[in-house]
C-alpha cells in the first residue's frame, strides 16, 4: 500500500559501497546491526568505530510511523516547520483511541464519534503534508507497518515503543518520542547513542506447543526488563532461519519488554516469502540483489563471542512453552512449572479470560494455530471455561481469517472479536465488573502485563503466552493446566486431550482485503485545510514561541526548586492527561504537578512571589506569565529522566519559564529543552543548588555572550537583599544556540525554508 519502492531501491543501491567502506574503515567483519546503522549515518564515516554504549551518532532514518496518541503533538509541531511535505515517507495510524467494549463494529462506531475531532485533524494534516493515514479500524500500527512498509536493511523510527516489531523484517526500527519524529520529517538528522550488541544464537527448531513467543519470553526471563537497555539484540543461527517472518516480528516486538533499543534478524527466505505474500515482490527482488549485506558477515556468526558484547544461546529443540507474569513480562515460568508456582504464590488458578491478537501476535500463523486448538473444543465436545477475545492486528488479517472461516471457529467456542486496534492491550478495555477490583487471572498473547494495563483493575493477574497456548488455557480455564501432559473432561464426562497446534505460516489462498482503511495523501496538499476546531479542548494549533530578544534575562523569579527525582512523569503527568496531548494549553495544567517542592516537601504547592500565597504550580506560573515575569525552575540530579515526552519541555516554555538549572539532566530531556528554545543549564558547582532560596530572583549576567563551551553567570538575589553569583555550564553547540535565538528549532527550520 503505497510503500516507496524507489526509496528502498536507493537504500539498496548505496548499501554495498557503504558496507564495504565501513568494513575497511573498522577493519573487522560487521554484524547486521552495524551494517544498517553505518549505512544510515547522517555524517561521513568516522575514522574509527563509534564506541558502543557511548558515542552519540546522527542518523538518517528511511521512514517514520506514528500512532494517533503521539502523532497529535508531533504533527502540530511539524506544521511549524514550514515544510510542504514530510521529508521521508511517513504514516499515521489510528489505533490507540478505540475502546473495546461490546465488539468490533459498535466499538469502532463509538470511537469514530468520540474521537472525531482527533481523527479529522490527523486525516487532514496527513493529507496536506504527504503522510499516509490509516483510518480507525485499519489496524494496529506495527502490524500494518510489517504488512506494508518494513523492509530488510531499512531504518525507521516510530512514536511508539513497539515500533521495534519491524525487526521481524530485518529493519532497525526504534521507538521514539514525537519530537524525534518531527526532526526526521522536517529533514533533520536523528541522534542515537550507538548501541551495544547482544547476540542471540538460536539452534534447533520449534516443535509441538512451542512458538516464537516462547523464545522472547525465555529471553525476557534471562535478561529481565532492564537487560537490553542501550542494546540492539541480533538473532541468528539455524533456529532463526526456521522461524516465520511474523514469528520474528513477535520476538522483536517484545524486545521492548527487555528495554532493548531494538532487535533484528538477518534477511532470509521467510522474509522473502512474507514480502511476496504481502504484495511486495519488487521489494523481495530488490533485497535479493543485495542479500549478503542484509545479514552479518559469516565470520561474525561463526565466532559470535568476538563480535557481540553479550551472547545468549537457546536450543529451540528443548524450549518449553512459557507463561510470563503476573505484573511483569520477565517473570518467566515454563508451563510444566506453572501449577506449582501459582499455588506457591497464591495466584488465582481460575482463568477468567483469554485474549489473543494485538500488534504482538496477530499473524495468520498465530491465528490459524490458535484456531486449530479452538476447533478441537468443538470436535472434542469441550466447553471453554474462560471467555475468549480476539483483537486482529489489521483489517487485512481480519478479512483473511474471516474469509478462511477461522473467526467462525472462534465464535463456536464463544469467542468475541474486538476492533482491529489496541483495545485491551492498553487499558482501552471496558471490561464488565473490572471496577469491583476483584482478584482474578487472565492470559493473553500481548506484550505488557503491568498492573492495570489491560482492564484498569490492579488485581487482575495477567500472564503473557503464545496465542495457541492462551487458547488452550482459555478452554481449560485453569492456570495450572499443561496441554502437553494434562487431559480435560468434556461435556460428556469423557477424558480428552488437546492435540498439538497446527497452522499455516501464510494463508494458503493468499491475503485478502476489501478496504484496508488507507488514505493516501494528496499529491499536492497545499490546498488541504487542516481541521482543528477552535473550541476543541483536545486539540490546539501551536503558536510559534517568541525568539530571544538578545538581552540578558533579568528579574526572573524562582517557580520551584524540585527536590530529588523529577522525571518527565513528574513534569508532565500521563494518565488522565493523555487526552490533552494535542492541546498544549490544556495539558500545561499538569506542568510539574508531580515535582516535590524542596521548601515544603509537598507536590504541586509552591509560593508565588507575586502574592506570597502558596498555590498549584501551573496556576502560580500562569500568574507570572500574566504579569510578564520570567521564571526559573531549579532541579536535582538526572532531571527529566523517563520518557522522551516533548510535552515536558513544551509546557514550561509555553507558560513562560525561561531556564531550567539543575545538578544534571537526563540527556533526552536536555535536548528537548534546547529544541523548544529553553535554557537548560547545570550548576558548575553542585553545592550551589543549596544557595537557591524560596524567594530568589535570578539575573543572567552574560547571556548576551552565549557561546559554545562558555559558562554563564547567574546572580541570585535573596529576599534579604544578599546576593550570590553562581556559574552554570551548558552543552549548547552553535546550532543549538541558533535554536535558542530563533525561539525553537522549528522556528529556525522555518526561517531557513523561507
Ligand atoms: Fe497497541 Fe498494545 Fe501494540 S497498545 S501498539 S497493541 S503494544
Amino acid at each position: 500500500m503505497a510503500f516507496d519502492i524507489e526509496m528502498i531501491k536507493k537504500v539498496y543501491a548505496e548499501m554495498p559501497a557503504k558496507v564495504e567502506q565501513t568494513r575497511k574503515q573498522l577493519g573487522k567483519p560487521l554484524t547486521l546491526t552495524e551494517k544498517i546503522l553505518y549505512a544510515h549515518l547522517a555524517d561521513n564515516l568516522p575514522t574509527s568505530a563509534y564506541e558502543r554504549g557511548n558515542s552519540y551518532v546522527n542518523f538518517n532514518p528511511d521512514r517514520v510511523a506514528m500512532q494517533d496518541a503521539t502523532a497529535q503533538m508531533a504533527l502540530l509541531q511539524f506544521m511549524q516547520a514550514g515544510k510542504s511535505k514530510a521529508a521521508v515517507p511517513s504514516t499515521v495510524h489510528a489505533d490507540h483511541l478505540i475502546q473495546a467494549k461490546v465488539g468490533a463494529s459498535t466499538d469502532l462506531k463509538t470511537a469514530e464519534v468520540s474521537n472525531k475531532e482527533v481523527y479529522d485533524f490527523l486525516s487532514s494534516v496527513s493529507n496536506r503534508y504527504g503522510i499516509g493515514f490509516w483510518k480507525p479500524g485499519a489496524g494496529i500500527i506495527h502490524q500494518v507497518v510489517l504488512e506494508n512498509y518494513a523492509f530488510p536493511g531499512g531504518m525507521m523510527i516510530g512514536t511508539d515503543s513497539h515500533t521495534v516489531n519491524a525487526g521481524g523484517l530485518g529493519m532497525i526500527a526504534i521507538g521514539v518520542g514525537g519530537a524525534d519524529a518531527v526532526d526526521v520529517m522536517a529533514g533533520m538528522p536523528w541522534e542515537l547513542k550507538f548501541p551495544k550488541l547482544i547476540g542471540v544464537k538460536l539452534t534447533g527448531k520449534l516443535n509441538g506447543w512451542t512458538a516464537p513467543k516462547d523464545i522472547i519470553l525465555k529471553v525476557a526471563g534471562i535478561l529481565t526488563v532492564k537487560g537490553g537497555t542501550g542494546c540492539v539484540v541480533e538473532y541468528f543461527g539455524e533456529g532463526a532461519k526456521s522461524l516465520s517472518c511474523t514469528g520474528k516480528g513477535t520476538i522483536c516486538n517484545m524486545g521492548a519488554e527487555i528495554g532493548a533499543t531494538t532487535s533484528t534478524f538477518g534477511y532470509d527466505e521467510s522474509m522473502e516469502r512474507y514480502l511476496r505474500a504481502t504484495d511486495r515482490a519488487d521489494v523481495a527482488d530488490a533485497a535479493n540483489s543485495v542479500k549478503e549485506h542484509l545479514t552479518a558477515d559469516p565470520e561474525v556468526y561463526a565466532n559470535p563471542e568476538k563480535y557481540f558484547d553479550e551472547l545468549i544461546e537457546i536450543n529451540l529443540d528443548e524450549l518449553e512453552p512459557h507463561l510470563n507474569g503476573p505484573f511483569t513480562p520477565d517473570r518467566a515460568t515454563p508451563i510444566s512449572k506453572m501449577k506449582e508456582e501459582a499455588e506457591k504464590n497464591g495466584w488465582p488458578l481460575k482463568i477468567e479470560v483469554g485474549l489473543i491478537g494485538s500488534c504482538t501476535n496477530s499473524s495468520y500463523e498465530d491465528i490459524s494455530r490458535s484456531a486449530s486448538i479452538a476447533e478441537q473444543a468443538a470436535e472434542k465436545n469441550l466447553k471453554a471455561k474462560g471467555e475468549f477475545k480476539i483483537t486482529p492486528g489489521s483489517e487485512q488479517v481480519r478479512y483473511t481469517i474471516e474469509r478462511d472461516g477461522l473467526i467462525d471457529v472462534f465464535n463456536k467456542m464463544g469467542g468475541e472479536v474486538f476492533a482491529n486496534a489496541c483495545g485491551p492491550c492498553i487499558g482501552m478495555w471496558a471490561r464488565t465488573g473490572a471496577e469491583k477490583q476483584e482478584k482474578n487471572t487472565i492470559v493473553h498473547s500481548f506484550n505488557r502485563n503491568f498492573a492495570k494495563r489491560a482492564d484498569g483493575n490492579p488485581n487482575t493477574y495477567a500472564f503473557v503466552g503464545s496465542p495457541e497456548l492462551v487458547t488452550a488455557m482459555a478452554i481449560a480455564g485453569d492456570l495450572g493446566f499443561n496441554p502437553i501432559t494434562d487431559t480435560l473432561v468434556n461435556e460428556n464426562g469423557e477424558t480428552v486431550k488437546l492435540d498439538e497446534p497446527t497452522g499455516y505460516e501464510l494463508p494458503p489462498q493468499g491475503f485478502g482485503v476489501e478496504d484496508a482503511g488507507y488514505q493516501a495523501p494528496a499529491e499536492d496538499g497545499s490546498d488541504v485545510e487542516v481541521v482543528v476546531n477552535p473550541e476543541s479542548d483536545r486539540l490546539q494549533l501551536l503558536t510559534p514561541f517568541a525568539p530571544w530578544d538578545g538581552k540578558n534575562i533579568s528579574n526572573a523569579k524562582l517557580l520551584i526548586k524540585a527536590k530529588g527525582k523529577c522525571t518527565t512523569d513528574h513534569i508532565s503527568m500521563a494518565g488522565p492527561w493523555l487526552k490533552f496531548r494535542g492541546h498544549l494549553d490544556n495539558i500545561s495544567n499538569n506542568m510539574l504537578i508531580g515535582g516535590v517542592n524542596f521548601f515544603n516537601d509537598e507536590t504541586n504547592k509552591v509560593k508565588s512571589q507575586l502574592t506570597g500565597e502558596y498555590g498549584e504550580v501551573p496556576a502560580t506560573q500562569r500568574g507570572y506569565k500574566e504579569a510578564g515575569i520570567p521564571t526559573v525552575v531549579v532541579g536535582d540530579h538526572n532531571y527529566g529522566e523517563g520518557s522522551s515526552r516533548e510535552h515536558a519541555a513544551m509546557e514550561p516554555r509555553h507558560l513562560g519559564v525561561r531556564a531550567v538549572i539543575v545538578k544534571s539532566f537526563a540527556r533526552i530531556h536536555e535536548t528537548n529543552l534546547k529544541k523548544q528554545g529553553m535554557l537548560g543549564l547545570t550548576f558548575a558547582n553542585e553545592a550551589d543548588y543549596d544557595l537557591v532560596q524560596e524567594d530568589d530572583t535570578f539575573n543572567f549576567l552574560d547571556l548576551d555572550q552565549f557561546a559554545p563551551g562558555k559558562t554563564l553567570s547567574v546572580e541570585l538575589v535573596h529576599a534579604d537583599g544578599s546576593k550570590d553569583v553562581i556559574t552554570t555550564n551548558h552543552t549548547y553547540n552553535q546550532q543549538q544556540i541558533e535554536w535558542f535565538k530563533a525561539g525553537s528549532a522549528l522556528n529556525l527550520i522555518k526561517k531557513q525554508n523561507a
